[in-house]
């Protein structure tokens, strides 16, 4: 009996100093991750570039692209709290970066009329199979979550503004003169 309590003992004490050994070191692996924060994806510039600035767009797009994928395609984000907190932030600016590679809003301007047609067919391949924005981000932004009303704006646009381009490009660019003097 004695001998019994006796292992109970050295078999707890044991489990017990293991178990806190694993708990220091994923607290110390957890702060260490933390010196390692991701580089952002923030700009404040207006860039001449920019999808708006660039062609004549409707406003009711404008507020739809800019609420449900400017985060991820433009070179400005408007990041969450909880970026700060490794290796959560890793995951989101890997999304952001790989969106941004494929399509830049803000740099919509630069492409040529075939690749803004190509992009925008993109687009609307997209809104219409409903795969963007990703779904972890409608979780949380509640706003990108787009109705079927938003989607159709959306797709209907891309069909009309492709279809402008295709025809003449220049009746369709932003004649607006303030904003002439804008960065690339
Ligand atoms: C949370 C980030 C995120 C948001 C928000 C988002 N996207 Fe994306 N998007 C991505 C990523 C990541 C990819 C690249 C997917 C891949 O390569 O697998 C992508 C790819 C695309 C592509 C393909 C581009 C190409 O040339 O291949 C289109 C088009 C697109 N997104 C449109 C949109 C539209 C329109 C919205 C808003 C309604 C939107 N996205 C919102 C992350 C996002």
């Amino acid at each position: 009996m004695l001998k019994n309590v006796f292992w109970f003992i050295i078999v707890f004490t044991e489990f017990y100093c293991m178990a806190k050994k694993i708990f220091y070191s994923i607290i110390a692996l957890f702060a260490i991750l933390q010196l390692f924060q991701p580089d952002r994806n923030i700009s404040n510039e207006n860039f001449k570039t920019e999808l708006a600035n660039h062609y004549q767009i409707p406003d009711s797009v404008e507020t739809l692209l800019n609420k449900a994928c400017y985060d991820c395609h433009s070179n400005n984000t408007d990041y969450p709290w909880f970026y700060n907190i490794q290796p959560i932030g890793w995951y989101i600016q890997n999304k952001i970066d790989k969106g941004k590679h494929k399509l830049n809003f803000s740099e919509f301007g630069n492409l040529t009329k075939k690749e803004a047609v190509d992009e925008l067919d993109n687009i609307k391949e997209m809104i219409d199979k409903n795969t963007m924005p990703l779904h972890s981000y409608r979780w949380i932004n509640k706003d990108a979550d787009l109705t079927i009303e938003q989607r159709h704006v959306i797709s209907q646009w891309t069909t009309d503004f492709s279809k402008q381009i295709s025809n003449d490009s220049t009746a369709t660019l932003n004649k607006d003169s303030s904003l002439q003097n804008l960065p690339q």
